[in-house]
């Protein structure tokens, strides 16, 4: 499938055999879900959804969802399953996932997983999903989210030791005071790996046992996480397109023979 993307006003073709689907990113906090998604999202004009994200914005703007989810994201914890798979819901009703989307820090529980593995089950036009797991060490992470800054405006990711702003503090594209997140503290963070270590490893367990799953070393440049993460994009889809074709000449056979 070819994807017109628009970049910078720049119209710029990029191929992939078939439809990306819906796509998981998985990992720990700081991993990169966020950087890679959004490198998927250029190349493939397809759109990146958060739950982190979209908390953020029912937590800024004063939502009764936002409001119920202030204090637990506060403290690192999991805001409860059903509030959050009836957010990703109504995203998933909107017409620029069709031709698939990014899930990025979702879902976080078996009990969502389950969730999703029904919702898109249940949508007969739907690829099932595939997953990718990027793997970064502890004292990396540590360092990344306590590095981290965002443009408030734009949403550019930077690390003030890894990948720092040309100009101490600004956004390089529009020049916005960057912000730091109220989670990305010391003390959050380790919360957030317990969490993640209890709650959010099974699942990339569960996404492993189904088989369209691969994982990618994180601590490398963005670029080269990048490639990776599409080379196991395009192996998934092309392996499943392969089985599906295979299943169908298996079919031809037996009704021929
Ligand atoms: P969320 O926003 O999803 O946080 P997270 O999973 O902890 O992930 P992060 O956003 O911290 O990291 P990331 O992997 O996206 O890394 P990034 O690309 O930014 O969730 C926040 C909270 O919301 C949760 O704690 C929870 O309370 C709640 N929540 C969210 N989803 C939920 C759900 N499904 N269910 C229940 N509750 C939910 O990169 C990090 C840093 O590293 C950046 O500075 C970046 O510049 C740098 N970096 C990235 N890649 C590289 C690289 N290759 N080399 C060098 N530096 C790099």
């Amino acid at each position: 499938m070819a994807l017109a993307v628009a970049d910078a006003g720049v119209e710029r073709k990029e191929t992939l055999d078939v439809r990306p689907g819906p796509i998981l990113l998985l990992g720990a906090p700081g991993v990169g879900k966020g950087t890679q998604a959004k490198e998927l999202m250029a190349k493939w004009g397809v759109p990146q959804i958060s739950t982190g994200d979209l908390l953020r914005y029912h937590r800024d703007h004063g939502t009764p969802l936002g409001l119920q989810a202030k204090e637990i994201m506060a403290e690192g914890k999991l805001v409860p399953d059903d509030l959050v798979n009836q957010m990703v819901a109504e995203r998933l009703k909107q017409p620029d996932t069709t031709a698939g989307y990014i899930l990025d820090g979702y879902p976080r529980t078996l009990g969502q997983a389950n969730w999703l593995d029904k919702h898109i089950g249940a949508d007969s036009s739907a690829l099932p999903v595939i997953a990718v797991s990027i793997q970064v060490g502890y004292n990396v992470l540590l360092r990344r989210i306590t590095g981290r800054r965002i443009c408030p405006v734009c949403g550019t990711i930077y690390n003030i030791y890894l990948q720092p702003p040309k100009v101490d503090g600004k956004c390089d594209l529009d020049g916005t005071p960057l912000e730091r997140r109220s989670d990305d503290t010391e003390e959050v963070f380790r919360e957030r790996m317990r969490t993640y270590e209890t709650q959010t490893a099974p699942v990339v367990e569960h996404y492993r046992a189904q088989g369209r799953f691969e994982e990618v070393d994180g601590d490398q440049p963005v670029s080269a996480v990048a490639a990776e993460v599409m080379a196991a994009v395009a192996r998934l889809r092309g392996r499943e397109a392969g089985s599906g074709a295979e299943a169908a000449e298996t079919q031809q056979n037996r009704v021929q023979g």
